[in-house]
């Protein structure tokens, strides 16, 4: 894997995008056989845009004249050596990126091209191989009981973390109030907090996200729709005056990344967030809703088809949803344990545990975090 890519002094505009290039057709996977031409602009630089082809390899050229494309992607030169530089750590969603990128047409295929250009570091790397290790000495692809425990101990929880075990933490309230939260509840108290939609470009007040929830959860039709009609946080920011109520348990603020707030209507039948693995020991703190999350064990990983090019978290090809085993046999054998979080409980995944999150209830509300070590 191109953990040691060699960085880019970026000497020219050319050297950016031929280095971009091979980025992105050396992490390049398409296992479902997609089909497809986008066409890549860049911006200042017209000689330089080129034509993607999806084969079962990528296919990259600078045809003589016009052509047709099923996905446009306009980037200034800039945005491409910011993902070329920083492809271990680069969100495609941050307002850097997010906000200098023009696309149209099929999205799907920017997304597997924007995939294609991530790496992971060789942290995450070390850290997924040693959870594997220790899931598979104790065994934990056969099953491992997720205890619900009552008002643990820091000391019981750090116990749990060290075996890699998740457990479900009860009996939290009354301190931080994690009780009777609502619509209306968080309209009341925050109704003038700013909220971060996923894609940072759009942010509006508690209030007008609060309306907009009701107005989805009063018209079936968008709520049962799809997933790319809804109205949900996504894991944007937590505002910061929401902290006093919604703060890190257990350990203090700075142990943990900034949290993330998932809040929205969504539709129940189907995956708020698909199989997926992360490097670091997730806190979720269930709010409003119940969530159910099937956790899959680490060692299961040549069972589940994780994608090749990633960074900070790492998602699957196969989708336990929709199941095609023919594509991806080996998932069959695929065992997990699923888990259901009530308003008030807080979930405690340990790092490298395969997971997909179901909201059970609409709306949801869950906060998370990551703890950094
Ligand atoms: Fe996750």
């Amino acid at each position: 894997m191109n953990v040691a890519y060699p960085q880019s002094d970026f000497v020219s505009p050319q050297h950016t995008v031929e280095g971009f290039i091979k980025l992105v057709q050396d992490g390049f996977e398409n296992p479902e056989r997609r089909r497809g031409t986008v066409r890549v602009t860049v911006q200042d630089y017209p000689q330089l845009g080129f034509r993607a082809r999806f084969a079962d390899e990528l296919l990259v050229d600078r045809p003589e004249g016009d052509y047709d494309a099923d996905t446009e992607i306009k980037f200034p030169i800039s945005t491409l050596e910011l993902i070329f530089r920083e492809f271990d750590i680069v969100d495609w969603r941050s307002p850097e990126i997010i906000g200098s990128t023009e696309l149209a047409g099929d999205q799907s295929l920017a997304f597997l091209l924007a995939f294609s250009c991530l790496r992971p570091s060789d942290w995450t790397l070390q850290r997924f191989a040693s959870v594997e290790r220790l899931h598979r000495d104790r065994g934990y692809r056969n099953g491992v009981e997720v205890q619900r425990l009552n008002a643990p101990s820091q000391y019981q929880l750090l116990e749990a973390m060290e075996d890699s075990r998740p457990v479900i933490v009860s009996g939290l309230e009354p301190s931080p109030p994690c009780r009777d939260w609502s619509l209306e509840r968080l309209e009341a108290e925050y109704g003038d907090v700013v909220v971060c939609m996923r894609s940072a470009s759009d942010h509006v007040t508690m209030r007008q996200f609060v309306d907009e929830l009701r107005t989805f959860e009063n018209t079936p039709t968008k709520a049962g729709s799809s997933l790319e009609f809804k109205a949900y946080t996504e894991g944007s920011g937590l505002p910061d005056e929401m902290w006093a109520n919604f703060g890190p348990m257990y350990f203090d603020a700075e142990d943990f990344v900034p949290p993330q707030l998932w809040l929205g209507s969504v539709a129940t039948g189907v995956p708020a967030t698909p199989l997926h693995r992360d490097p670091l020991t997730g806190f979720l703190f269930q709010v409003v809703g119940r969530k159910r999350l099937d956790l899959y064990s680490a060692d299961q990983a040549d069972l589940l088809y994780p994608y090749k090019s990633y960074n900070n978290y790492q998602k699957c090809w196969f989708q336990p949803d929709r199941p095609d085993h023919d594509r991806y046999p080996k998932a069959r054998e695929a065992k997990c344990i699923s888990v259901e979080l009530h308003p008030g409980e807080l979930l405690v995944q340990p790092a490298g545990w395969f997971h997909q999150v179901y909201a059970l209830d609409s709306p949801t509300m869950s906060v998370s975090y990551f703890w950094r070590y």
